[in-house]
């Protein structure tokens, strides 16, 4: 346990709102240990940009941590040479060049579908009836998992994202996120045989070009199902919705003022998608006066450096 401030939170009311908390800490207690999470929490923007390039200290590796144990370790997990290797290999998927001159059209054309799809609803719940479909067909076409529903990549994702974060053990969420995984390592298998694998540059198939070991390429295909259903799904219909609640911001988008970009990034900030990340203690260090000390557990407060007061 680190030598940092001890700072006890209300954990159901920090779930359901971890604004004030983090404000509350920002000002205070900017490196805080809190005993309900076991962990020291770092909320300030510059800390947190200073220490997590510091991967000798703040390690990504976390053998023990739920994600390595439910889902394999991926790329999230591991640091240096190692991290970079895999990095590497997804960028012919993910780089800025592909999603624009390949991807978009693809993500443009289901989207299309998908809102013809609803017709012409006057009301429409947001997340349930758009964005989890969006998201989902999105995810498909990237992980190159195009047998799965968008209905079961909804579900496996969240069942892998409550799996990581049962740290009360439920028995009912452990066994939920294991037939997650098991379906999603089905679905990769049955996709080994498409003849046309290599049509298009999904995760598999670049994995599979670089010559990651299946057990990595199934690690990281879990990785982006589990991030990347929920972020997308969240970040759509938030924007969407907070730019219904506030006329004058919508108005600055439809008037070409502010582009769709920019309201996407204020939400992201706003709301951050991913609220931390958690780092392990590599070995005993000392960070302004804080002793920290080999396999402390340490959160990078994402969603508090995105509304440091002092940025
Ligand atoms: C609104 C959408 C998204 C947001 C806000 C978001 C945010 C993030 C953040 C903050 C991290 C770093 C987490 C950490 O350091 O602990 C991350 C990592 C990652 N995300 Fe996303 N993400 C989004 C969508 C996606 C999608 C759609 C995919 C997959 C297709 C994806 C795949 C990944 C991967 C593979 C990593 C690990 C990268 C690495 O270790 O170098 N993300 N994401």
């Amino acid at each position: 346990m680190s030598s940092a401030a001890i700072q006890d939170i209300d954990l159901k009311e920090f779930m359901s709102d971890p604004y004030p908390t983090l404000k509350y800490f920002r000002k205070n207690s900017p490196i805080a240990y809190v005993p309900q999470l076991n962990a020291t929490l770092f909320s300030k923007h510059q800390d947190i940009f200073i220490c997590e390039k510091n991967v000798e200290i703040f390690s990504s590796v976390q053998p023990d941590g739920l994600m390595t144990k439910l889902m394999g370790q991926n790329m999230m997990r591991k640091d240096g040479d190692a991290h970079i290797k895999e990095r590497k290999a997804i960028f012919p998927t993910v780089s800025p060049k592909t999603v624009k001159n390949f991807w978009k059209n693809h993500f443009v054309e289901k989207t299309n579908k998908i809102i013809k799809n609803i017709g012409k609803k006057s009301e429409l719940e947001i997340v349930s009836e758009f964005s989890t479909q969006v998201s989902a067909e999105a995810l498909k076409l990237i992980t190159g998992l195009s047998g799965m529903t968008w209905m079961e990549m909804d579900r496996v994702s969240q069942g892998m994202i409550d799996g990581c974060s049962n740290y009360i053990g439920d028995p009912a969420v452990a066994k939920n996120c294991e037939d997650c995984t098991r379906s999603i390592d089905l679905h990769i298998d049955a996709q080994l045989k498409d003849p046309n694998l290599h049509d298009n540059p999904s995760l598999l198939s670049s994995q599979l070009d670089a010559g990651l070991s299946m057990e990595t390429i199934k690690a990281n295909i879990k990785l982006a199902i589990s991030g990347g259903q929920n972020e997308p799904r969240d970040a759509i219909a938030g924007t969407i919705g907070t730019l219904l609640n506030n006329d004058s911001q919508l108005k600055m988008i439809k008037s070409g003022s502010k582009s769709w970009l920019q309201a996407f990034e204020e939400y992201a900030r706003w709301m951050s998608p991913i609220g931390m990340s958690p780092r392990r203690i590599a070995k005993d260090f000392n960070y302004r006066e804080v002793y920290l000390y080999e396999n402390d557990m340490i959160f990078f407060m994402f969603g508090s450096a995105n509304r440091d007061e002092e940025i």
